[in-house]
């Protein structure tokens, strides 16, 4: 396909009424800095070339990476090659990958040297002529927050944060947003002295993931949820992120971050919103954040942290066979380190609709599984006109939303066990995504890098939503700052025992996922 006139390629296909047609981006280009790191090569490489696989891109669409290596355009090219063929989920394809390829450029440079953004300006320039990217382009922040403030303004002074016309910049911020309240305000504060917020996409992946989205689609679309979706009916609410893995090689980013600002920050406190909130007025950015915000304000801690909060550091154990360090013998990690490889913590939401239900967060690394989830838990019959003996072995009702692994909502309920006794014990009914759908989820960043190129913004937080969430963390964190250490737990458990008794102390127990 041969590269379209500049700027006047417009997508037919494109109806942004119609979500039922394919969402194709219209003529773009995607910068990123910090192209040589982890992310880059794992996600967003491959996620680009599977959405010009499945013929999501305009065919002028542009790569261009930017690092501090001296690299040829044919290294760079090489690297994505690599990255694509070890990461990408849909098939290669040669001619997906040659006219993908046609479109890669490389600026080498330093983010503080004025010589390499007029490079990257001149090579903006120069594709928007040649592939017809008619000026627009999106910022790929994929860089430690300490640079966020050095790559804007570079970006506005050498004219890059404005297109010509009616082009649009973009910029996107990859988490963490800053490491409390008084750094994410701050870094607000100099993103948006570059690009207007509407331009300003803050990556949780977590919302770019289908089970996430499916949330939403379960809650508002259906009758029979909305009715017991509330204070009268749920008992409290379980959200579980567990990770089997441990820190990898990334001593330098964890070590002084930990569990709680790294993952419950963002992802938990996005499930607990969309989880909790009230229906919005329509599928739009500003009214599911006006419901998002609504409820992480409503958000309350608990007075008593100690008793209601935990955090955790996974010792060295046998872990499915294989014995594994302790966090603290990690390399990079510094042997006196208080940082939490685990963490759960108890909130409130202080409306009409949730009040005294308490919703329990809970994260942590080298846990026995990896496993997502969201736990509704319902209260108990108010009465039982059985035989006490009868239902011993009941539970209480449960719909579980599987956000990863084995994607799926179940549901938990007492039902009578079969003979001629009266024997009532639980079981599920479960809706597993692969089973009922011939369609394989995209991955979380192939939808978000559309959505970016797209301009729409249902699935990134807003920087009030992040700024609301340090609020609510900061007082943890720095209740944990001033008191003891955290808790031991051997790698391959669900965490210290500690975080039972928190449970116990409210006459409950963790869900075994
Ligand atoms: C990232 C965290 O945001 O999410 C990581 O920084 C974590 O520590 C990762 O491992 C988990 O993502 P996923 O999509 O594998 O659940």
């Amino acid at each position: 396909m041969s590269a379209p006139e500049t700027g006047s390629w417009v997508n037919p296909l494109r109806n942004p009424q119609d979500r039922r047609l394919p969402r194709i981006a219209g003529p773009s280009g995607l910068v990123i800095f910090g192209v040589t790191g982890d992310l880059s090569r794992k996600k967003l490489m491959p996620a680009v070339y599977d959405l010009a696989n499945r013929g999501l891109l305009p065919p002028g669409f542009s790569l261009v990476g930017f690092a501090r290596r001296d690299w040829e355009h044919e290294d760079f090219t090489q690297v994505v090659h690599d990255a694509v063929k070890e990461h990408a989920r849909t098939p290669f394809r040669e001619e997906v990958w040659q006219q993908l390829a046609e479109g890669f450029r490389f600026v080498p440079g330093t983010f503080d040297d004025d010589a390499s953004f007029q490079k990257l300006k001149a090579t903006i320039d120069e594709l928007d002529k040649a592939r017809g990217t008619g000026g627009n382009f999106a910022f790929y922040l994929s860089v430690p927050p300490s640079s966020f403030p050095v790559v804007v303004q570079q970006l506005k002074k050498h004219g890059l944060s404005e297109g010509p016309g009616d082009s649009w910049r973009r910029a996107v911020i990859e988490k963490p947003f800053g490491h409390d309240l008084a750094s994410a305000q701050e870094l607000n504060r100099i993103v948006h002295d570059v690009f207007p917020p509407n331009e300003v996409f803050r990556i949780d992946h977590y919302l770019g993931k289908e089970t996430v989205q499916n949330i939403l689609a379960l809650r508002f679309a259906n009758t029979m949820f909305e009715p017991i979706w509330n204070r009268s009916y749920v008992d409290h609410v379980q959200i579980t992120m567990a990770e089997d893995i441990g820190i990898g090689g990334r001593a330098g980013y964890y070590d002084g971050i930990g569990a709680a600002r790294d993952v419950i920050q963002n992802h938990l406190l996005q499930l607990l919103a969309l989880t909790a909130m009230e229906e919005p007025g329509s599928f739009h950015p500003k009214a599911l954040v006006t419901e998002k915000l609504k409820v992480l304000s409503a958000v309350e801690l608990p007075d008593d942290l100690g008793k209601h909060t935990v955090r955790g550091q996974y010792a060295h154990a046998w872990q499915g066979g294989e014995e594994v360090l302790g966090y603290l013998e990690e390399e990079g990690i510094d042997p006196h380190s208080k940082t939490d490889t685990y963490a759960a913590i108890k909130l409130e939401i202080t409306n009409r609709r949730w009040a005294g239900v308490p919703f329990y967060l809970r994260t942590g690394k080298r846990l026995g599984r990896r496993v997502t989830e969201i736990a509704v838990i319902f209260k108990r019959a108010p009465f039982l006109p059985f035989e006490s003996g009868a239902t011993e072995e009941l539970g209480q009702n449960a719909l579980v939303i599987r956000v990863q692994p084995d994607e799926g909502i179940t549901i938990r309920f007492g039902s009578k066990v079969p003979g001629t006794a009266m024997e009532i014990r639980d079981v599920t009914m479960d809706f597993a995504y692969g089973e009922s759908f011939t369609e394989s989820s995209p991955e979380a960043y192939e939808r978000l890098i559309l959505d970016v190129l797209l301009g729409d913004a249902n699935l990134f937080p807003r920087h009030q939503e992040v700024e609301l969430s340090w609020e609510i963390l900061d007082p943890i964190e720095a209740y944990w700052e001033k008191h003891g250490k955290p808790a031991q737990y051997p790698s391959g458990t669900w965490g210290p025992v500690e975080a039972d008794e928190m449970l116990a102390r409210d006459g409950r127990s963790w869900r075994r996922p």
